[in-house]
């Protein structure tokens, strides 16, 4: 007996009249004959199939949906449609019976609603165990790529005592029990009194921290969870959720523009090439999907394609000054179908923006550079205009942003009276100020929304399902 993983058995060759056993669950069980065994290793199932004669009465009730079982058997060629191998069974075991009355997961079409209020049941679909072998395999890729290219990985801490970051509303961190939260005299919460001394919250983004160690080992990364408090309701925002976040020392905005694409491209290269049949099983479902949609909304390209497409094209790089330009006199701009319509430079761009600029207009991945300085983050690196910042933003179709990066601000006075304008103390970010002081040098870095890349990924167009359990507004069930 030599394979033990449904997708070992189906990939291996010559494998016909070998005795196998294999464990998993009961998918479906038709003419008290067919069991289609899946344990989670593939997308596919295996077909086994009972000899009903041998088999009691008793047993043949606890093959049910949802059901763990364990069986032994001969491996045979199948006649059966859809499969061409099968386990003919010799011995079953029911390791854990499944009431077919109460268990919730059906084999039928559940609404994504529905699975989300099943989270705990929903990686046992077709559809969401696809999603999570994919999320899986390119958390991989992740870490492989900055490896074999000398990133260090770097943990930072996900309770923070600053909000540098200024990148939405925080989650408080504190030991206070119900109104007993000591004052000071003017009436504020007394965080000197709390666990740390201070107040504290979780963090937004490992990136002030990850600067640290770029100048010091040249190049970082980050891979790990942050958290935003924002109250948005959408299809592309978490209130917890994962960001990748490289640093590299002597590397300019360009450098950095190269970096994104390159690490993109490899990630997607990574997961075309291992996840195959999970992707296979995700583009019929989206073109399925798709089907039920107006002519006019529908994508022009599968699942594939656009995979294809962003490893094999470059992105195309444009200047927010010239983003502006082609947004003003857009179509959607002068029949006033954005929302928020484009008059000025200076303007902050919403996701409907971005999605046109990605999707209508450019048809192909974006890297926007160089914002205007008052619509960024502190630390990016100003230009010698004195109006605009080395930032850039990748956008994806389908999901607008995917990455926010930037050059940063290496000059310490330079950064120090950003600061001051915009309020931000020096003693709170003494260190960060430091690294300005002593061996100062250009560097840059980006963030990457993980889910947002398992969104594109997985073709899945709701956030909320391409990560184990979503926390949202009004939401942190299991
Ligand atoms: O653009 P953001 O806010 O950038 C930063 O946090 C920088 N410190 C990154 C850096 O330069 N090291 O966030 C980076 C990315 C976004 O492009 C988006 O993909 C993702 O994080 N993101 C979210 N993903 C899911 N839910 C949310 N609420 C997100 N907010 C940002
Ligand atoms: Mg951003």
């Amino acid at each position: 007996m030599i394979h033990n993983n449904v997708a070992k058995i189906l990939k291996s060759e010559g494998i016909f009249s070998q005795e196998v056993a294999l464990k998993g669950w009961v998918r479906t069980f038709r003419s008290n004959r067919f069991i289609a065994l899946n344990d989670g290793s593939t997308i596919h199932n295996i077909q086994c199939v009972i000899n009903f004669e041998e088999t009691s009465e008793e047993i043949l009730k606890r093959i049910n949906t949802g059901a763990a079982i364990s069986i032994k058997g001969i491996l045979a060629e199948s006649l059966g449609r859809g499969q061409s191998v099968e386990v003919q069974v010799s011995e079953i075991e029911i390791l854990g019976d499944s009431n077919p009355d109460e268990y919730p997961i059906q084999p039928k079409k559940h609404s994504f609603e529905f699975l989300r209020e099943n989270a705990h049941l929903r990686v046992r679909t077709n559809t969401f165990s696809a999603v999570m072998r994919v999320r899986s395999k390119l958390s991989f890729a992740v870490h492989q790529y900055f490896q074999e290219r000398d990133f260090n990985y770097v943990n930072t801490p996900i309770v923070t005592g600053s909000d540098a970051e200024g990148a939405g509303e925080m989650f408080r961190v504190t030991t206070f029990k119900d109104n007993e939260a000591p004052v000071t005299k003017d009436g504020k919460i007394d965080f000197s009194k709390d666990f740390f001394g201070k107040e504290t919250n979780l963090t937004v983004s490992g990136q002030l921290e990850a600067e640290t160690f770029a100048m010091a080992l040249g190049k970082a990364y980050t891979f790990g969870p942050t958290f935003r408090a924002e109250n948005s309701n959408t299809t592309r925002h978490l209130a917890e959720f994962w960001m990748i976040e490289p640093e590299v020392a002597f590397m300019d905005l360009d450098g950095n523009m190269d970096l994104a694409e390159d690490f993109i491209k490899y990630v997607i290269a990574y997961i075309l090439e291992k996840c195959e049949a999970d992707l296979a099983f995700l583009d019929q479902r989206l073109t399925q999907e798709e089907k039920s949609k107006p002519q006019a909304e529908r994508s022009e390209m599968s699942l594939l394609d656009k995979l294809k497409f962003v490893v094999e094209n470059n992105f195309k790089r444009v200047s927010y000054t010239e983003a502006i330009d082609i947004l003003r006199n857009s179509k959607p701009n002068k029949k006033k179908k954005f929302q928020y319509p484009i008059n000025e430079w200076g303007a902050d761009l919403q996701s409907e923006h971005e999605r046109f600029l990605v999707e209508k207009h450019f048809k192909c991945p974006v890297i926007l550079f160089d914002y205007p300085a008052n619509i960024k983050a502190f630390y990016m690196r100003l230009n010698d205009d004195g109006k605009t910042v080395r930032a850039m933003d990748v956008l994806f179709p389908g999901i607008g942003e995917i990455v926010g990066g930037s050059q940063r601000e290496e000059r310490y006075d330079v950064l120090v009276n950003k600061m001051k304008a915009l309020g931000i103390e020096e003693e709170e970010l003494w260190w960060y100020l430091d690294l300005r002081k002593f061996g100062t040098a250009v560097h840059s870095g980006f963030g990457l929304g993980f889910e947002r890349l398992v969104q594109f990924t997985t073709g899945m167009n709701n956030i909320k399902d391409v990560i184990p359990f979503p926390r949202t507004p009004q939401n942190a069930n299991f």
